[in-house]
C-alpha cells in the first residue's frame, strides 16, 4: 500500500483527481470504479472542472459503482444512480448507457443478477481504477464486517452501524432501505490500481486497521494489504492513529524522486 498524507480535504480531492486523470489521458476507453458517499464529492466536482474547462473528456469512459440500495427505484433522490447522475454523469460528456450499478429490480435473481455485473465487468476489460471510500467499520462498498475477502457482486444486509452513520442523509419520513447489492471484495481486487480516499477522524480507527491490522473479515479495507497497486490517500485526521506517519511521508519524498527521474508508471 501507498500511504499519502495531507494537510487537508481538498489536497487528498485534488491528489485524488490527478490520478484519474493521468488515467483518462493515457487510457481515453478507459473503465473506472466508482464510489458513493461524502468522501468522493470533492474528487467528482474536481473532474467536473477539469472537463468544463476542456481538460477531460468522459466520451469513451465505461464506468461500474460499488454499490446500490435495494428496494429504491434509480430515480429516487436516495437511489445512487440519483447521486451519480447529480454529482458526476449529468456534469460530463460520459454516454450514460456506459455507466452501471449492480442493480437488482423486484423479482429478479439477485443471485444471478450478482454475477451478470460481475460478467459485465469483465466483458468492459475489468476496472483499470477502482476509486474507494471507507466506512467507520472498515466496510468497502457495502461489504460489511464478516464480508467473505472472496466475496463477489451480491445482496449484503446494512449492520446498524452503518445505517446509524447514513441516516443523516435521510428524512426521518423517509425509507432508508437496509439491503444492498454490492460489488464483493474479490471483485475489488480484481481493479488494476485501487485509490482509497479517507478524510476526518471518524475514520481513523478503520484506516489503522486497514493498513496496519491483520487481513481479517472484520475490517474488509483491510484485504488491500494483498492488492499489489493500492494507494491510499488520507488527510491528517484519517491518518492520526497510524504510527508510522513519518516512514510515509519519507516514503513519498523517494517515490517522488524516482518519479521525477524515470516518469510515473502505471500500468494500465
Ligand atoms: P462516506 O462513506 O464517504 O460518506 O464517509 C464512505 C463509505 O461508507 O464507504
Amino acid at each position: 500500500m501507498q500511504i499519502i498524507i495531507f494537510d487537508n480535504t481538498q489536497d487528498v480531492a485534488e491528489h485524488a483527481a490527478l490520478w484519474v486523470k493521468e488515467l483518462m489521458l493515457k487510457k481515453p476507453g478507459a473503465v473506472l470504479g466508482l464510489a458513493t458517499g461524502s468522501t468522493p464529492i470533492s474528487l467528482y466536482q474536481q473532474l467536473v472542472s477539469n472537463h468544463k474547462a476542456g481538460l477531460l473528456s468522459f466520451k469513451h469512459t465505461t464506468t461500474f459503482n460499488l454499490d446500490e440500495y435495494l428496494g429504491i427505484a434509480p430515480n429516487n433522490s436516495q437511489s445512487y444512480r440519483h447521486f451519480m447522475n447529480s454529482n458526476l454523469f449529468d456534469h460530463v460528456d460520459i454516454d450514460k448507457n456506459n455507466t452501471f450499478l449492480p442493480t437488482c429490480n423486484t423479482g429478479e435473481n439477485p443471485r444471478v443478477q450478482g454475477l451478470a455485473y460481475e460478467e459485465k465487468i469483465k466483458q468492459a476489460g475489468g476496472i483499470d481504477l477502482q476509486i474507494l471510500g471507507i466506512g467507520a467499520n472498515g466496510h468497502i462498498g457495502f461489504n460489511e464486517p464478516t464480508s467473505s475477502l472472496a466475496s463477489r457482486t451480491r445482496i449484503k444486509t446494512l449492520t446498524q452501524q452503518t445505517l446509524t452513520d447514513n441516516a443523516r442523509l435521510f428524512n426521518a419520513d423517509e425509507f432508508q432501505p437496509t439491503l444492498a447489492m454490492t460489488m464483493g471484495i474479490a471483485t475489488i481486487l480484481d481493479a488494476k490500481y485501487v485509490l482509497l480516499m479517507a478524510t476526518g477522524e471518524n475514520k481513523a480507527q478503520a484506516v489503522k486497521d486497514m493498513v496496519a491490522g491483520a487481513v481479517s473479515a472484520m475490517c474488509p479495507a483491510s484485504a488491500l494489504q494483498m492488492h499489489e497497486n493500492t494507494i491510499v490517500l488520507l488527510d491528517k485526521a484519517a491518518a492520526s492513529q497510524l504510527a508510522d506517519q513519518e516512514y510515509y511521508h519519507w516514503a513519498n519524498d523517494q517515490n517522488t524522486k524516482i518519479n521525477q527521474e524515470f516518469g510515473l508508471y502505471h500500468n494500465y
